[in-house]
């Protein structure tokens, strides 16, 4: 297999992209990668001279390069990964990047697909474009659950899904759509929730807790993730969408207490701020379609609080990936922080 990856230098692509490379030895990988504020090729130091992976800079909206790349590495299978991805950002910065990338961008990788006739494209997806279900109902999102986006990341990422299923049908493009919940592992970009909540508590802050803290999500470890999507690239059906998750629902209080403990520290480091304005209630993803295939999770629901710690553990032990990554990154942390604490007291003022 000749690979090209996507958004690879990002947190579940680095992540996938060393899964493989120790997994097959006479796989060849391609990472193409913009290398937004997102994209780190720290995250990938390790792998950085293995004569199976190659990196190339690029844009999956540039239909003309990526067709370049794909012809010049003899690409036989895509897997996208490349995203806008957090959703606060989504909501208070604007989210124009968000539909170039998670629905242009993936209607181009299609075209690029089909134009270069390859054997299999797994496009990446979300199980936030299902919208919201209620706490305390039994329902899970399956794969025939209605696409109802409640916030423009998953709204734009249900765009890109759309495209999949609008190829498959009228070009029969040999493409896969995934769903997955909430991952946590190593080499996350510090905004989302756990990684920001480890060194807020590191630098001696308090966490913010979105309203009631009573928000579930289905968390699945980013290695489980990897072994699900390299399934799919062998397996999955053509046309067809499959959810990944392994039952795990957890509130945002639960995760936000494990932490503490696991920190050593107290819940007086808890603070609770306004909610995000169309925030989802509830995640639950009914994996049984890919479960059927043979995807078996390492991490599960029982084995949560170990991969949590060892997640912990991860970002203790490697502070100098995080300092590189602050001191790089540091103007555009600092700006989204200043236009989310504008945003949410404009929100508090207005109620
Ligand atoms: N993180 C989660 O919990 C989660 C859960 C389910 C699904 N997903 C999906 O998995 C994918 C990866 O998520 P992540 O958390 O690793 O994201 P991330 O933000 O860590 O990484 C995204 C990567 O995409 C790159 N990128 C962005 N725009 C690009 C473009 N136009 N062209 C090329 N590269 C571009 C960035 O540089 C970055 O390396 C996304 O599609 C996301 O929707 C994430």
């Amino acid at each position: 297999m000749n690979l090209l990856v996507c958004g690879g230098a990002g947190f579940i692509g680095s992540n996938f992209i060393r899964y493989m490379l120790g997994k097959y030895s006479d796989y060849k990988i391609v990472n193409y990668d913009k290398l937004t504020y997102a994209g780190n090729l720290e995250n990938l130091k390790d792998v950085e001279n293995n004569p199976n992976y190659t990196f190339v800079q690029g844009d999956i909206v540039d239909l003309e390069h990526l067709g370049k790349v794909i012809k010049e590495h003899g690409i036989t299978h895509v897997i996208n990964f490349a995203a806008e991805t957090h959703v606060d950002r989504s909501i208070h910065g604007g989210c124009k990047d968000f539909v170039l990338t998670n629905t242009l961008g993936v209607q181009m990788i299609l075209d690029a697909v089909r134009n270069n006739s390859l054997q299999k494209f797994v496009n990446v997806s979300t199980d936030e474009v299902y919208g919201s279900l209620e706490l305390d109902e039994p329902e899970r999102f399956t794969e025939n659950t209605p696409i109802e986006p409640n916030m423009p990341y998953a709204a734009a990422k249900a765009g890109g899904d759309l495209m999949c299923r609008a190829y498959f049908a009228t070009h029969k493009v040999p493409v896969v759509v995934t769903h997955c919940s909430n991952n946590y592992g190593p080499y996350q970009f510090p905004e989302k929730l756990i990684p920001f909540f480890i060194f807020k508590l590191l630098k001696g802050e308090k966490v913010p807790v979105y309203g009631d803290g009573l928000n579930v999500r289905d968390w699945i470890h980013v290695v489980d993730h990897a072994r699900a999507l390299d399934l799919l690239l062998h397996k999955g059906i053509p046309g067809e969408v499959y959810n990944i998750g392994v039952d795990n629902e957890r509130n945002n209080l639960e995760i936000t207490k494990m932490i503490l403990r696991l920190m050593n520290l107290g819940e007086d480091r808890i603070e609770y701020i306004t909610d995000r304005p169309g925030h989802d209630r509830r995640y639950a993803i009914d994996a049984s379609k890919i479960t059927a295939l043979g995807w078996t999770p390492e991490y599960t629901k029982e084995k949560f609080e170990q991969g949590l710690k060892e997640t912990i553990d991860w970002y203790l032990g490697n502070q100098p990936w995080v300092e590189n990554l602050w001191q790089k990154k540091k103007d555009e942390m600092n700006k989204f922080q200043n236009d989310l604490q504008r945003s949410q007291e404009k929100m508090q003022s207005a109620t």
